[in-house]
């Protein structure tokens, strides 16, 4: 039966998990959970490094014992995993004693294949790769990816003959062509193989901190031999046979570009020697940079990321580095790039989708959909592409063009509302039909996006999904069978906004946001009545005495008054560039002056206004509509035709600016 283990690397514990060493997390966490989603049974395993020179030393600086040190780390790993919602199976600690047990074993059946040598270790050793390193792999005398001199080491040193597998791993590649991805990876791999290989010291004389070596307790074993054992390890290696047998060989090692010679050459060979069977893969992800450079607590160049997602949530963090950056390739991080991302693709797309289905599926139909056209309708045609495309994709680790095919469903999404444009089919007693269709094709495909996108962005799509009127939990459902366009009448769920817009300060960002915005002011302003902005599940009121609903949908009076309706004066309004529909409007509002943009350009001359007492809602959140930012929103009704009509204040001399409308 198929199954799928995999690992990621397992962190130094000398300093806090950075944004690089999360987007390692992430991504493994986004393949786990889509193979869950396929129905594959998974087994998904981080966890900490830490018999590391660093460690010990960090634990002596705190005046702390090595155990003590990393039990307090491991809390706050676990805290950072489990905010950014990464799910993993078991998390492995290396001075655990099942690790203990298969480092010994392993070492052990090396030793008894005559592949381990006592001899001499001279040279240069990075205690921050915790790496032996040569003349060539330094730049001016430095470790190139610490940027600090190495220490000169000369020591007794066991040594693993490395270069008795040379041409054992050669035939692998050869033979398993996927065995490394990316491409680049496998071939810096290949060609370090052609050149040759030497053998490897594997352990270090005077030092405690580590596991001593079973043949020879004077040495501890050298921390990569040691961590690379822990893949084995969390899986019963030593300990537990049967679950070993159940879940080895592992089918994806996620590790950094920095240490794929370790883990695609060094551990197959450790493997070999001990007659176990190989990795099936290894992907050598690539850096998250941080003003173009490799994010390193030790460099200074770090983003903390529960800072990332204390700002906006995890999952807006989770889809910037999936999404954002191609996998397999090094990509920046900044704050602003960050934000754009957030507005554009959350707020304005995703977000506003969302609301969208939801209003009008209340505005319409009291948030009860029925199907009544099959699978061929174009939105769902397009829906089956997408869900190829996503699982090609993602078959092949390829996150990006996976999570980029969703986002291509959701724009189509979007503009299949402004194509077919139900509020104008509502107004037409002989389209219900038609409107019935609009409304239950775009509910649908938006559950089935939501339901690829739930590796990516869990919690927020299992919300969307529970929405979109699904019943089951999210382990229940299957991405063969329930991305399949379904007929299945449902009850449409109302919610909070999901990503309100940020204000974006910087202008050039701004305007990236505005030309993204698929149908601009269409989008934002007219979709279902050409008034005074986008109808959200929160704006949405249903028509007439049958749509007023049940008591649970009206709002309380502790909720009514959160709204701070205020009369206001216009003094001064203008035209905006390039709209039909919006203008510019400043407004008294007792306590000074506002800008706010008003959908009213259809019914209403700037000239028409200036003077006149109008009624704004003074606390909405400010948003920025054709370039121009809001703050707050001028009250308006719409005619039979469409039209807004604005609402003014019967006695303006006595109602003045920022008298409370109740
Ligand atoms: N302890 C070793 C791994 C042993 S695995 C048997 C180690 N630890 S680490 O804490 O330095 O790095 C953990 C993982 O984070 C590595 O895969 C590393 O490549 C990755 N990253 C560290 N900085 C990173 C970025 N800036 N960007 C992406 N990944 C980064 O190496």
């Amino acid at each position: 039966m198929e199954r799928f283990y995999i690992t990621t690397a397992i962190d130094y514990v000398n300093s806090r998990p950075h944004l690089g060493t999360a987007y390692e997390k992430v991504t493994a966490d986004v393949i786990a959970r889509y193979k869950r989603l396929c129905g594959v049974p998974t087994q998904f395993v981080m966890g900490n490094d830490e018999h590391s020179q660093n460690v010990f030393q960090r634990a002596e600086e705190l005046g702390l014992a090595p155990e003590a040190f990393c039990d307090q780390m491991e809390k706050v790993f676990r805290e950072v995993w489990a905010k950014l919602d990464v799910s993993f199976d078991d998390f492995i600690r290396t001075t655990e004693e099942r690790h203990r047990i298969a480092v010994t074993t392993l070492v052990r059946r090396i030793e008894e294949a005559g592949d381990l040598y006592e001899g001499e270790y001279e040279g240069w050793y990075c205690v921050s790769c915790e790496a032996f390193k040569q003349d060539k792999d330094l730049v001016d005398g430095e470790c190139p990816v610490h940027r600090k001199k190495p220490e000169w080491i000369k020591e007794k040193n066991y040594f693993f003959r490395l270069t008795k597998y040379r041409d054992r791993l050669l035939a692998y590649y050869q033979a398993n062509p996927k065995f490394l991805q990316p491409d680049v990876r496998r071939n810096e791999m290949l060609r370090l193989l052609e050149r040759g290989l030497e053998d490897i010291s594997v352990s270090r004389t005077g030092q405690q901190w580590g596991i001593p070596l079973p043949f020879d307790s004077s040495s501890v074993v050298y921390v990569w031999f040691d961590a690379l054992i822990n893949y084995i390890a969390a899986v019963g290696y030593g300990s537990d046979e049967a679950r070993f047998a159940e879940w080895w060989p592992v089918d994806l090692h996620v590790v950094g570009k920095d240490i794929t010679r370790f883990h695609a050459v060094v551990w197959p060979a450790m493997l070999m020697s001990a007659g176990l069977p190989l990795p099936r893969r290894v992907f050598g992800h690539g850096w998250v940079n941080w003003q173009g450079q490799r994010m390193s607590k030790s460099l200074g160049t770090n983003v903390d990321p529960l800072e990332a997602a204390d700002r906006f949530g995890a999952d807006p963090l989770r889809l910037y580095l999936v999404k954002e950056i191609a996998y397999g390739q090094d990509g920046d991080f900044t704050w602003e790039r960050f934000e754009e991302r957030y507005n554009v693709d959350l707020a304005n797309n995703l977000g506003n989708l969302v609301s969208r289905v939801v209003a009008m599926a209340y505005k319409y139909r009291d948030g009860r959909l029925v199907a009544k056209t099959g699978n061929q309708t174009p939105l769902a045609v397009r829906a089956g592409e997408a869900v190829m495309r996503y699982r090609k994709a993602m078959d092949q680790q390829e996150l990006h063009v996976g999570t980029a095919a969703v986002f291509g469903l959701i724009d189509a999404t979007n503009e299949f509302i402004t194509r077919s444009e139900p509020w104008v089919l509502a107004k037409m007693p002989d389209r219900q039909g038609d409107l019935d269709s609009v409304l239950f094709d775009i509910s649908e495909a938006l559950r089935i996006a939501a339901l690829m996108l739930w590796p990516v962005m869990p919690s927020s799509c299992a919300d969307i999904l529970r929405r979109m009127g699904e019943k089951q939990p999210i382990t229940a459902l299957q991405l063969g069978r329930d991305t399949v366009w379904s007929n299945v009448e449902r009850q449409v769920v109302k919610g909070p906004q999901l990503w309100p817009r940020l204000e974006i300060q910087n202008p050039k960002i701004a305007e990236t946001i505005k030309v993204e915005m698929k149908g601009t002011e269409e989008t934002m302003t007219s979709d279902i009545e050409p008034d005074t902005g986008p109808i959200t599940e929160e704006t949405a009121t249903p028509d007439g005495e049958e749509a007023s609903g049940s008591e649970s949908q009206r709002l309380s009076f502790e909720e009514f008054v959160k709204v701070e309706l205020r009369v206001a004066r216009v003094v001064m309004a203008e035209a905006i560039p390039k709209s039909k529909k919006l203008l510019r409007v400043t407004v008294d509002d007792g306590s000074g002056e506002r800008t706010l943009v008003s959908g009213i350009a259809r019914a209403y001359s700037p000239e028409d206004l200036v003077g006149r007492s109008v009624v704004i809602v003074a606390n909405l959140e400010k948003a920025r509509l054709m370039g121009v930012e809001s703050d707050g929103m001028i009250l308006a009704a719409t005619d039979p035709d469409g039209r807004p009509v604005l609402l003014t204040v019967d006695e303006p001399t006595a109602a003045l600016p920022g008298s409370i409308v109740r």
